[in-house]
């Protein structure tokens, strides 16, 4: 079936993940991939399908509404998958209002003009909203996420993000809109903007700087491999039910310090140094304000009403991940210099 679907966020790290996919396995399908380019944005994420006659790339601003309506006029979409945001915590902790612009106000603009013309006939269409599990809270040692828990969103990410979730299931429940809302556990893997942890800490251990762990570094995250949550993207915009929510995640937890253990240990190897020469970098830092202790996805609902599962054990991941930034020193040297490392310099000098 011949469709046209628009991306947004389609530079940033998970989106490059899907736009990939969607232009390699649906070339009857055009991809419109429209993004601001921030900081996180970089097209040099999509060089590899940059040039297929079903891509097209859009500059803009999802915040901007007026060009939201004239992009959707221009091109009549049929189905959008939004994963358009600011996405990193400690950046939501020191400039909230750009989370609450681009999560808030451009989420809304996004399903205002959805509703408005799509409305003479919803058939067919399909709003999908990508979101996160931090708009659960943060748990304690015990439990899990699932799709009934209650929203408790403790940083302006988190919720931002809550608020858009919300606006969506509003504009379903009020309007009809088509949607369908996943929340997926912290992604890892290539193209990730160097300021989310694994990342980071591949770029301080190749070039011999302090890890800067929070608090104790005892906080848990559930990793997922983002090629994984790219294809339970797909699976869920082909076969989730209209008005649905889909938790997706892999039960695999790690207090932050093993994961960072692991990770001094892969790249120990990788750059033939002794074993625990890596390690010795790690410093503790000022804990983050508001840290949510621990993430845990329960995600039975996808795996046995939609047949996904995830495809990689975290150990092969995390060693393909390592290899992946060491492959391509350009790409992170790129998207490190300038205004990056102002913002560095800030956070974590004389932390
Ligand atoms: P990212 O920061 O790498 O990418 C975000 C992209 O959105 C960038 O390309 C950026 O240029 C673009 N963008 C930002 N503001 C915009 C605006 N106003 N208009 C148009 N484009 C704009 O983020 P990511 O990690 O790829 O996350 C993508 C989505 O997935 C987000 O909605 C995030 O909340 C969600 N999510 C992320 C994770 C994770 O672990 N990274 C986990 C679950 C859910
Ligand atoms: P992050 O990658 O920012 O994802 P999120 O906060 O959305 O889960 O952080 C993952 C965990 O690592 C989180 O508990 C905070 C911690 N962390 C550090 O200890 N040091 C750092 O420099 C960063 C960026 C994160």
């Amino acid at each position: 079936m011949k469709r046209t679907i628009l991306v947004t966020g389609g530079a940033g790290f998970i989106g490059s993940h899907l736009v990939r996919l969607f232009v390699n396995k649906y070339p009857e399908y055009n991809i419109i991939n429209l993004d601001k380019l921030t900081y996180a944005g970089n097209l040099a994420n999509l060089v590899d399908v940059e040039k297929k006659e079903n891509y097209t790339f859009e500059k803009g601003d999802i915040v901007d509404a007026e060009y939201i309506y004239k992009l959707f006029k221009k091109y009549n979409f049929d189905a959008v998958i939004h994963l358009a945001a600011e996405s990193h915590v400690d950046r939501s902790i020191e400039f909230p209002n750009d989370f609450i612009y681009t999560n808030i106000v451009g989420t809304a603009n996004l399903l205002n003009a959805a509703k408005d013309l799509w409305k003479s006939n919803f058939a067919g269409k399909r709003f999908y909203h990508v979101s996160t599990d931090e708009v659960y809270g943060s748990l304690g040692e015990e439990g899990f996420f699932f799709e009934t828990t209650s929203y408790a969103p403790k940083s302006p990410y988190s919720a931002s993000k809550a608020s858009s979730d919300h606006l969506v299931r509003a504009y379903n429940n009020t309007y009809g809109l088509p949607v369908v809302v996943s929340n997926c556990s912290n992604n890892y893997g290539s193209h990730q903007f160097p300021e989310k942890l694994i990342p980071l800490f591949i770029n301080n251990i190749k070039s011999n700087r302090p890890l800067p762990v929070y608090g104790k570094g005892l906080n848990i995250r559930d990793w997922l491999w983002v090629e994984d949550h790219a294809r339970a993207i797909d699976v869920i915009f082909h076969n989730g039910a209209d008005g649905e929510t889909y938790n997706i995640g892999g039960h695999n937890e790690w207090t932050n310090l093993s994961l960072i253990k692991l990770l001094c240990k892969i790249m120990d190897k990788k750059l033939h140094r002794s074993e625990g020469e890596s390690e010795k970098l790690i410093s503790y830092v000022t804990d983050r304000a508001g840290h949510d202790l621990r993430y845990a996805i329960d995600s039975t609902k996808l795996q046995k009403e939609l047949g996904w599962k995830p495809s990689l054990q975290f150990e092969e991941g995390l060693e393909k991940t390592v290899q992946w930034y060491l492959d391509n020193i350009d790409w992170l040297e790129n998207v490190t210099s300038g205004e990056y490392q102002k913002y560095y310099d800030k956070m974590y000098v004389g932390r």
